[in-house]
């Protein structure tokens, strides 16, 4: 569904990405972890299509994203890509409808369908009392159940998160990926989440490690499908120079059966 290849990214003389190439398939969670530095964050925005690589393809079911136009580029973002960040990022001046609707009504929809889809969303993530208040009027969790739900609105084939429960307690924690695997379950969405919380790690069917600009290790590699993705993690695997420190490497093996 989405492939990096080849990967570089440089600021200046700061090589922050060394040929960096990933496979991400439907219906997966995938957690990238790693070091302050490590370009975790680099690496998603590029997948993301929020910044270009000097080199290296960004590709869409075959399509090369990295050489779109501005505009076609932004144009498919919206209505392709999700993302949620460590701080919701809400407009503060709308509700949490009219923000979870809005990337439907810069997609060409009509604010009545967006607001009726809307608050369709809101309801499916407990939020359905809460649909007239706005982000001041919500706890941190509620607002990044808003801020997922704007995530969501277009029906994304990816959803990428930075740190999406940085913010948060660990109850709140808890239900966000409670939330995300019901998601990936229930909708089929693909979710690319950085983090250095060891809870969401255990929801993911693999776990990126980045070190120095570079993946350093895939763990688990889930290959059951597709020999050719086999060969690529198998050899990324071998790759392991630097594995993380211990909670973050836990993982639930039931999540991945
Ligand atoms: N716009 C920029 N200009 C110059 N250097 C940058 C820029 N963005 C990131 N960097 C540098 O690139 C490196 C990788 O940054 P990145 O944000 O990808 O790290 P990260 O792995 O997400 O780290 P963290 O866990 O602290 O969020 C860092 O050394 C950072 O200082
Ligand atoms: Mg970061």
């Amino acid at each position: 569904m989405l492939s990096l290849e080849n990967i570089n990214k440089s600021y200046g003389s700061l090589q922050v990405l060394r040929d960096v190439s990933l496979e991400i398939l439907p219906n997966e969670i995938i957690t990238i972890v790693g070091p302050s530095g490590a370009g975790k964050t680099t690496l998603l925005q590029i997948a993301g299509t929020l910044d270009r690589p000097d080199s290296g393809k960004v590709l869409y079911d075959g399509d090369d994203l990295s050489q779109f136009k501005d505009k076609k580029l932004s144009q498919y973002r919206n209505n392709n890509i999700g993302f949620i960040f460590q701080f919701h990022q809400l407009l503060p001046e709308f509700t949490a409808a009219e923000n979870v609707a809005i990337p439907a009504m810069i997609a060409g929809e009509s604010r009545k369908q967006s607001i009726t889809r809307a608050l369709e969303l809101l309801s499916r993530l407990g939020l359905a009392d809460r649909a007239d208040h706005k982000p001041a009027q919500l706890s941190g969790g509620e607002r990044q159940r808003v801020a997922i739900a704007r995530a969501l609105i277009n029906k994304p084939k990816v959803i990428f998160a930075d740190e999406p429960t940085g913010s948060l307690d660990s109850r709140n924690r808890d239900e966000i990926c409670d939330l995300i695997t019901r998601l990936r379950d229930e909708l089929g969405h693909t979710f690319v989440i950085v983090t250095h919380d060891p809870t969401i790690s255990r929801i993911a069917d693999r776990i990126v490690h980045m070190a120095d600009g570079r993946i350093t290790m895939i763990e688990p590699t889930r290959v059951e499908s597709d020999p050719a993705e086999e060969s690529d993690s198998d050899q990324q695997s071998t790759d392991s120079a630097n594995p993380l420190p211990e909670a973050e490497c836990e993982i639930n093996p039931s999540a991945i059966a």
